[in-house]
């Protein structure tokens, strides 16, 4: 039988995302394609939903412990809420958000139009898996709901430890998957155990130390989620 187009599409997408949508009444995967590469007036909408749902970044740019002159990247930026924030603390420094779709760039590009002036953070298009800096560029890098999407898990994290200069920080963070969430839960799309397991693996095989985790516990505007992040150093 011949696939859809929108199933054959799915299989350059990350293993998470393959796992969990499979079956997906068609005009909910379309919505749901919006957050793994947002696109048209759909994915400007995904962006300004994604930009409310703020706590998540504000965690992982905790988790950074940004200093002012910081380099720091943000791999897969959506609408540049994180971005933003990371720029707030990188007063000296400069903050990269990298996605490869042209509507977050646009939005994320307008969110921080002042520190892009100033030469404190730049917006560009691109991939995990080649990212357009030379080796060592950044001493703090992230990623947070994007992992999910990725091609290959280990080709984007050679890239971070590529692009790293030594000693630098790295967090991952995901939402986990939560047993018996419904398909409007976000929950319902999300990390398993042995996923999480299979990353602090790929991250250790590829020469990251430290490896360590956070869990946080989040009641907030879209139910009970449980986010997990990985820190490593280069
Ligand atoms: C669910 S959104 C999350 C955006 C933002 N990090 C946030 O938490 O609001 C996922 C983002 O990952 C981006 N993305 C998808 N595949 C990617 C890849 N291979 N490399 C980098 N980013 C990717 C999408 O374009 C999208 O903006």
């Amino acid at each position: 039988m011949m696939r859809s187009e929108a199933s054959r599409h799915r299989e350059g997408r990350g293993q998470v995302w393959m796992d969990v949508d499979d079956g997906l009444p068609r005009v909910l995967g379309h919505c749901f394609e919006q957050f793994a590469r947002p696109s048209g007036l759909l994915g400007r909408l995904a962006g300004h939903l994604m930009a409310k749902l703020d706590d998540d970044d504000r965690w992982l740019v905790g988790l950074l412990d940004v200093q002012p002159a910081d380099r720091v990247l943000e791999v897969g930026c959506g609408p540049g809420v994180a971005v933003a924030l990371l720029a707030e603390r990188a007063t000296a420094g400069l903050v990269v958000g990298l996605d490869p779709s042209e509507v977050m760039i646009r939005q994320a590009a307008r969110r921080n139009r002042a520190a892009v002036r100033a030469g404190r953070a730049e917006l560009r298009l691109g991939m995990d898996s080649a990212l357009p800096y030379p080796d060592g560029h950044f001493t703090k890098a992230c990623t947070i709901h994007s992992l999910y999407f990725w091609p290959s898990l280990p080709d984007g994290l050679r890239e971070l430890h590529r692009a790293l200069a030594p000693g630098g920080q790295l967090v991952v963070a995901v939402r986990m998957r939560r047993a018996g969430a419904g398909r409007f839960d976000p929950a319902y799309f999300g990390y398993t155990e042995r996923q999480l397991g299979d990353l602090v693996a790929a991250l250790e095989s590829i020469g990251f130390g430290e490896v360590t985790r956070r869990r946080w516990e989040q009641v907030g505007r879209i139910g009970r989620q449980t986010m997990e992040a990985i820190l490593a150093r280069r």
